[in-house]
Formats: structure tokens, sequence, C-alpha cells
């Protein structure tokens, strides 16, 4: 007797071709992710991420990344906006997160999707206030996906209540 199943996951996220397919409300906080990229300190790496969320109560809260030379000390811009967000607005969920980059090494005319540990963070973001985010990945040009939940990102993460 075999007592093995199978199951799958799906990641369903949207494609639009540019950013005059969002609608004002996503193009503008796409555009403004991309306007934060300018205030990111990334000597190092030379690539700079800009994101925003719209919170649950209409305020944007900003993030950049902010590197080190002690290069491990540095902090992603998304977990500068969550750890920001949370700061200034506890409990608060986030509606949306627009996320964009620029380069002084690539092009900026495609979707970057968040880090591991940044899913991490964003998992227990939506655990902490039970609300899921929604999340606008494009760069300066070109095609944008758009993804319901953030927590499709992260299949089996790893949750507190694990620890008792
Ligand atoms: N980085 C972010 O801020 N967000 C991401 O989603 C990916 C990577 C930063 C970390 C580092 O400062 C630079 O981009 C290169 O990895």
């Amino acid at each position: 007797m075999n007592f093995m199943k199978k199951e799958t996951l799906h990641l369903y996220y949207e494609i639009f071709d540019s950013i005059d397919e969002l609608s004002n409300e996503d193009a503008f906080l796409l555009k403004q992710a991309g306007e934060a990229t300018k205030n990111a300190y990334a000597p190092y790496s030379n690539f700079y991420v800009g994101a925003v969320a719209r919170m649950g109560n209409g305020e944007l809260v900003y993030g950049t990344n902010q590197e080190n030379a002690s290069y491990p000390a540095g902090i992603c811009a998304e977990r500068v906006l969550l750890s920001t967000a949370s700061s200034l607005y506890p409990g608060i969920p986030i509606k949306t997160i627009a996320i964009s980059y620029r380069s002084q090494d690539t092009t900026s005319d495609h979707p970057i999707a968040p880090c591991g540990i940044c899913r991490q963070s964003l998992q227990e973001f939506k655990e902490r206030v039970k609300q899921p985010i929604r999340l606008i990945l494009g760069g300066l040009t070109g095609s944008i996906y758009i993804i319901d939940d953030a927590s499709l990102l992260m299949p089996f993460a790893f949750d507190g209540k694990e620890l008792g």
C-alpha cells in the first residue's frame, strides 16, 4: 500500500506590459517607488531599491535599501519599509506595496521580487495584522507583475506559532 500523496502549489499573478495599463492609484504608487530609489544608500552594490506602501489608513510609507561597509549590516528596502510602517502606525495593515529599482550596472526594465528574508518578514507582518499584502513589482520601465498576496511567494513559511 502506498500512502504517498502529491500536492501542487499555484502562484497567481497578473502581468501588465507597461505602467499605462495600471489603475491611476497603482501607477502612482509604482512611480513613487521609482522616485524613492533616489534615497537608497547603496554604494557597494550600486543597486537602488525603493518600496512604497499604501497603508490601511491611507498613509504612504517609504523604504529604501541601506547598505553598510560591513555588508551583512545592510538592509533591504522592503524591511526598512515594514519596520517604519509598524513603528509609525502599529497594527495598521498594509494594503499594497510597490517595489522598484534602478542600477548603475543594469537596466531597470523588468520586475524584481523581494529576497527570501524579506518574504519571511512580509509573511509575519501579514500574520500580525491578518490582512494580505498586495505587491506591485516593476522597474522604471517595462512590464509589471501584480501579486494579490505576498504570502504566495512564501509557501511553507516558518511561523512563530511553531515556537509554542
Ligand atoms: N535589495 C533590496 O533592497 N530589495 C530586494 O528585494 C532585493 C535586494 C537590496 C539589498 C542590497 O542593498 C542590494 O539590493 C543588492 O542586493
